[in-house]
């Protein structure tokens, strides 16, 4: 078996040695946007520092754990911290938590980040339903040898983000008279932000907002046959779109504004999730 796999099986054992626990539902915390972890019941951490061979992520902000446990009776696993390509990993080790979560059970994955809003409709504080993604300026991370137990060599993606899962986040958001943009997420590598002539580029090919994860997730989790939906937390105008510059305390300091709503919309959209089939 191709090393990238056996890494991934060994970090599955050492998770297994320290809960049985089985997901349905994964979700991923943007920057910024951890308070969602108050809301579950906790039935089980797990420090990504406690499973051997993991990536564990090295940017201020981003806690680094898998919290296992309820929201009403949907049995979840949140990861607290994502690591990023610019951070210096193979894009497999990127991937390697979300296919771990599938492995460990969680049939529908629940991407969120912060992104730069591009669209000019989209300004800081917004929400945004990720409908479709631009992952071609990033490396993919199903290139290397295949392993077929977990998914076919060239997987369809024409529907990434699950249209039975967006409606329901409609639906709430609508409920809870949150307002929800929608469009197309870019992702670059980063960690530099994006020039002005580099965000007028991914305009003009369709994107409504631009990150430094997520996409290279959902190809992971689409591969492995996940339901995959997704939120963008706009943060900021994008680059030449807003006479500020852009910094990392911007991104989290609008994050923590948000949080109250994105939290209500998140968990009221698992928890519809657990109705599904
Ligand atoms: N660009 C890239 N990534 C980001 C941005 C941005 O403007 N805001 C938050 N994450």
């Amino acid at each position: 078996m191709a090393q990238v796999y056996e890494k991934l099986h060994a970090c599955y054992e050492s998770v297994r040695k320290i809960t049985d626990f089985q997901p349905k539902v994964a979700i991923v915390l943007g920057s910024g946007l951890g308070d969602f972890a108050k809301e579950i019941q906790v039935e089980k951490e797990v420090p990504y520092s406690d499973i051997a061979g993991f990536p564990v992520s090295t940017v201020k902000g981003h806690d680094g754990k898998f919290i296992f446990g309820y929201l009403g009776n949907v049995p979840v696993v949140c990861m607290k911290g994502r690591v990023h390509y610019y951070e210096g990993y193979a894009m497999s080790d990127v991937v390697l938590p979300t296919r771990l979560m599938k492995l460990l059970g969680a049939e529908i994955l629940f991407l969120t980040n912060a992104a730069g809003g591009i669209n000019s409709a989209l300004n800081a504080g917004d929400l945004m339903l990720i409908t479709d993604q631009i992952a071609c300026f990033v490396p993919n991370p199903l290139i290397g040898p295949n392993e077929d137990a977990l998914g076919t060599r060239f997987p369809d993606m024409s529907e990434i983000y699950d249209h039975a899962l967006s409606d329901i986040i409609r639906d709430h958001a609508k409920a809870n008279s949150i307002s929800i943009g929608e469009g197309v997420y870019a992702q670059l590598t980063g960690p530099s932000y994006e020039s002005p002539a580099e965000i007028r580029m991914l305009k003009t090919m369709g994107a409504d907002a631009v990150g430094m994860s997520t996409t290279v997730e959902a190809i992971a989790a689409r591969h492995m046959g996940m339901r995959v939906c997704g939120i963008s937390f706009i943060s900021n105008k994008a680059a030449g779109l807003s006479a500020n510059p852009l910094s990392h305390e911007e991104v989290q300091q609008a994050a923590d504004a948000a949080s109250e709503k994105f939290c209500r919309l998140v968990k009221d959209s698992v928890l519809a999730f657990g109705g599904l089939a």
